[in-house]
């Protein structure tokens, strides 16, 4: 599978993050709040942005590798401003083929529109009618709950809890795990 993904919604462009997103990028992952259920801390740097941006496959993600979409204002004739709202990540799983997991930030002063949902939307479809998938995860720490709330929205299947299985920032956590079968998501 290749080509790059570009996606638009009412209100969004959705395309992979580039170098000019940076301070944007940094400026939010480095928001504790942003950052407590994630798996950076809040000192995330400019050197670390520029190294996850420069390791981004070019491509559709291949089984093992994750790509980093960015989230701007769509505009009325489909363009993209350059602002930066949030972002979305794609993984394709090492192991299961057609299986992805995907994970999401909004940025805190673009939290509470439901730019994630009309965001992660669009992805699982692309994921199921252009790209072939199978199944898609998504897993959210226990204690954050508008995650938990945003993949119930999104008719997302509550596979389990990994309680108190995951060692994360110092303490034992529990993840809770939340899928889609393609044939769930056309029969929604
Ligand atoms: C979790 C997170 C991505 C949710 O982002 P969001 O854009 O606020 O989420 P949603 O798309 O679900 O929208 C949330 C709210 O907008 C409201 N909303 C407002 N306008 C809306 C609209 N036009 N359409 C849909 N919902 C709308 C919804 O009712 C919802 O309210 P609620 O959460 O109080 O029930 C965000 O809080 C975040 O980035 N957190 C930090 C990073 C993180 O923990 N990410 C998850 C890692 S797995």
């Amino acid at each position: 599978m290749t080509g790059s993904v570009r996606l638009e919604t009412d209100r969004l462009v959705i395309e992979p993050l580039v170098e000019t997103d940076i301070p944007t990028f940094v400026a939010y992952r480095r928001d504790p709040a942003v950052a407590r259920y994630q798996s950076w801390g809040d000192d995330f740097s400019v050197a670390d942005a520029e190294a996850l941006i420069a390791g981004q496959p070019a491509t559709f993600p291949l089984p093992g590798q994750w790509v980093q979409l960015a989230l701007r204002p769509r505009g009325p004739a489909g363009d993209a401003s350059p602002v930066l709202l949030g972002d979305i990540a794609i993984g394709g799983d090492a192991v299961q083929p057609d299986t992805f997991e995907l994970g999401v930030t909004i940025a805190p002063a673009h939290q509470g529109a439901g730019l994630a949902r009309e965001a992660l939307e669009a992805a699982i479809e692309h994921l199921f009618f252009a790209r072939g998938a199978h199944r898609v995860l998504m897993q959210g720490d226990a204690r954050n709950e508008p995650v938990l709330r945003l993949m119930r929205r999104l008719g997302l299947r509550h596979e389990g809890s990994i309680f108190e299985g995951d060692w994360f920032k110092g303490e034992w956590t529990t993840l809770e795990r939340f899928a889609l079968l393609r044939r769930e998501w056309s029969a929604r």
